[in-house]
């Protein structure tokens, strides 16, 4: 696994997007995996910067989203559907047939859990997949225990997720508890992994992903399984390392 220490979230942002771009490069349709939360935001407005000023070409990529909640009314501004139109169709001029997201809203969420993994296949698979991690070391939507050999399935999130993520709700109450997630199989499927965090608060996770025992009481270890894991975090996240 390599690890990049940066001094700031401007310097993470601009080393994952040197990623993104260069993986582009090589290879203009490519796929590319996309994780929610505040973590990729700057990264996303990097290559927002770079798209507009025309030394970036998304057009020919496709993104698929690590996960969704279940049980959003539709069109609801915190569903993952709309923050990936917003914050990432929008501004890197993505192709919104080429965008998916798990449908956190299928009457039959299995099937929906089996059609995200078929088209995630049909696409060749993901190139680069963007993650973040969750204060309890989860990744996508990978709570504790999961298992490191899982596919795109319903999880029940955990009071934590729940309470972190409740900044982005009017209450509480609002955040679901049920989610559709990438597995770890699924994510560990990509051909590369390229994690981003900053802040303090990730920093007991960023240790126990990165030097812990490998464990499913911290998805995030399932990274030391990949032979291309790349983890860019800021000073105050890498302080426990
Ligand atoms: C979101 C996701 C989650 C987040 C994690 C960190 O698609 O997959 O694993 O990356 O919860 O969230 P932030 O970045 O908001 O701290």
């Amino acid at each position: 696994m390599e690890v990049i220490v940066q001094a700031t979230p401007d310097d993470v942002a601009r080393v994952a997007a040197d990623v993104v771009a260069g993986v582009v490069a090589r290879r203009p349709d490519a796929v590319l995996g996309v994780a929610t939360g505040s973590s990729p935001v700057g990264v996303y407005a990097e290559l927002a910067r770079r798209v507009a000023d025309g030394r970036l070409d998304l057009s020919g990529v496709t993104a698929f989203a690590l996960d969704e909640y279940v049980g959003l009314p539709p069109g609801h501004p915190q569903a993952y559907a709309a923050v990936v139109a917003r914050d990432v169709t929008g501004p890197l001029r993505l192709d919104p047939a080429r965008v998916h997201v798990p449908d956190g809203g299928a009457a039959d969420l299995e099937a929906a859990a089996e059609d995200y993994e078929r088209a995630l296949a049909d696409a060749g698979g993901v190139d680069v997949q963007l993650l973040g991690i969750g204060g309890n070391g989860h990744i996508g939507f990978n709570e504790p225990t999961s298992s490191f050999g899982s596919r795109t399935r319903i999880k029940t999130l955990t009071a934590r997720t729940r309470a972190d993520n409740a900044r982005f709700f009017a209450s509480p109450d609002e955040v679901p508890l049920h989610c559709l997630t990438q597995g770890l199989g699924t994510i560990l499927g990509a051909r590369r992994l390229l994690l981003v965090a900053q802040g303090e608060a990730k920093a007991e996770a960023v240790a126990a992903a990165v030097e812990g025992p490998l464990t499913s009481m911290c998805p995030g270890s399932a990274l030391q399984l990949h032979p291309r894991a790349t983890v860019v975090v800021d000073e105050a996240a890498a302080v426990r390392l």
